[in-house]
């Protein structure tokens, strides 16, 4: 049989509408766009809006979202076709599934668990570097880095040695003490790297503990953490609603011009970093901040009315989220000048902006990193989330072991899948760096869309007859430019990156060709 064999739509309605066996149908409108909103603003926004801005883009930062957001608007609007269409778990794997054939299909699901698996560990390695920080430091290095990572921390009279050695070392001096970066004790001359004290980490227990409350959570229900998400998502827009309003009254025209950083400007050489050209290279960086409303779809089996509800929550999470974005990037660029965010600034961007510009509001700052905090669980919750109900189709399906599709008796959610999920990502995030696993997450996300937009234009073609609750406007116009865009910007990853997905692609054609063709259920009931 063909490695091309589809699904009949007719085969995954009947799925969906199983009931009996299937999961609860219990979240609405409401539930959904907030399920968005808790994927998307997170260390998109908090982190990369002022790094993309002192690296590229500007004031004009404002101009990255809106360019970033029309590339993830082409992808939405077909994903929002496909989800109302075909509202059963799996998302993009499952539409793959109908149109382009199971070793397509395979080859996204498999795409996705660098969206959303390794999503989920990034997240989780930034809110335990978060959290050490608003705790001050309080928890040892050892057990809040991989064993890939190591502190080289000098004291005392050694210090003026090193500095001398190496003068650009002089500014990392900070309480007395010197803390090196990787490179820069690399580049020790011999007989001085025995005066550092090297610490090497251990575990990221932060990262560990915060995905085990969260798989828990997910197991009791998806209601219990659609309301979870849904108190968190209130708490992180209200801060970005309280800084765009108080910080209004803080913009410095001055910080807005001009508004595209002028050529020749130092250190912005390059095509993508100055002008025009620095507002898509903003746009790439702020990508990230987008991932996660197509998380949405994952959820299209536990949907109340997903015919109807389904566009409404991926678009509606995506305008509002575009919406902030826009007021928050103009605010953080009008308090704080952009080139500021390239020194002082950095990771703590948003704090630094109001803790030296807003005077009064300093109170706003620490509630910041709360926020961030709070926004970085509901993405891994939604990511978690998002990934259990893949693996459940593609169980569903025989191309992955039983075991990830059973349901809870009593909670009815896929809690096999989301325990083995835990060890998968909670061994990633204990023992990885994150600095690994960012530029993967847009590769699997990226590649997902591509696919998801060709393949609403291929279904048009061969079932134009099917019930379409909604229709994708102007295809195949919008689903050749959402294919376009995302490839563009996978194109425009770093080539490390592309290494590693295609080594990551290579491994799941060969478990595909070793397990999955022989289980799958299509093969066999055909
Ligand atoms: N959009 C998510 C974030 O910004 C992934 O963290």
């Amino acid at each position: 049989m063909s490695l091309f064999v589809k699904k009949s739509l007719a085969q995954m309605m009947a799925q969906a509408d199983d009931d009996g066996k299937g999961m609860k149908r219990t979240l609405g409108a409401g539930n959904l766009i907030a399920l968005g909103i808790g994927a998307i603003i997170g260390a998109g926004l908090f982190v990369r809006t002022a790094a993309a801005s002192a690296e590229a883009a500007g004031p004009a930062i404002t101009i990255s979202f809106i360019v970033a957001a029309l590339g993830c608007a082409f992808a939405g609007l077909c994903y929002a076709e496909f989800a109302s269409m075909i509202p059963i778990a799996g998302s993009a794997y499952a539409y793959s599934y109908v149109t382009m054939g199971e070793l397509v299909a395979w080859i996204i699901g498999w795409a996705l668990i660098m969206e959303y698996a390794l999503g989920a560990a990034t997240v989780s390695i930034a809110w335990s570097e978060y959290l050490n920080n608003l705790l001050g430091g309080a928890i040892p290095y050892e057990w809040c880095h991989s064993p890939f990572e190591a502190l080289h921390k000098v004291t005392g009279a050694a210090i003026d040695q090193i500095t001398v050695a190496i003068p650009e070392t002089l500014k990392n001096v900070k309480n007395g003490v010197l803390i090196l970066s990787d490179d820069q004790f690399k580049a020790l001359p011999a007989n001085l790297t025995g005066m550092v004290e090297i610490t090497r980490g251990m575990i990221n227990a932060p990262a560990l503990i915060i995905l085990l409350l969260l798989t828990l959570l997910l197991i009791k229900g998806t209601q219990e953490s659609a309301f979870v998400n849904m108190i968190i998502v209130f708490v992180k827009v209200a801060i970005v609603l309280l800084f765009i309003v108080f910080g209004w009254q803080f913009i410095k025209p001055e910080n807005h011009t001009p508004y595209l950083i002028p050529k020749g400007t130092i250190g912005h050489d390059g095509f993508f970093k100055w002008g025009w050209g620095g507002v898509l290279g903003g746009a790439a960086i702020v990508f990230f901040a987008f991932i996660g409303f197509d998380a949405v779809s994952t959820a299209a089996q536990e949907a109340k009315n997903p015919k109807r509800d389904m566009p409404i929550g991926i678009l509606g999470s995506l305008v509002v989220c575009t919406i902030l974005y826009i007021l928050f990037g103009h605010v953080l660029t009008g308090v704080a000048n952009y080139s500021e965010f390239s020194t002082a600034g950095k990771e703590a961007s948003v704090a630094y902006a109001i803790q030296t510009y807003m005077k009064g509001y300093e109170w706003l700052g620490s509630s910041v990193t709360v926020a961030i905090l709070a926004g970085f669980s509901s993405v891994i919750l939604v990511m978690l989330m998002g990934q259990s109900r893949i693996f459940f189709s593609m169980s569903n399906d025989g191309l992955i072991p039983k075991a990830f599709g059973d349901l809870h008796p009593k909670y009815k959610t896929p809690y096999k899948a989301n325990l083995i999920l835990f060890v998968f990502v909670g061994l990633f995030a204990a023992f990885i760096p994150g600095s690994v696993a960012g530029d993967l997450t847009s590769f699997g996300t990226l590649f997902a869309f591509v696919l998801v937009s060709v393949g609403v234009w291929i279904l048009r073609i061969k079932s134009p007859e099917i019930e379409r609750p909604f229709r994708a406007p102007l295809v195949p116009i919008v689903s050749t430019l959402g294919a376009l865009v995302c490839l563009g910007m996978i194109v425009a990853l770093d080539l490390q990156t592309l290494k590693v997905a295609f080594i990551w692609m290579a491994i799941g054609l060969i478990v595909y060709f070793a397990y999955s063709r022989k289980n799958s259920k299509l093969r066999k009931d055909n």
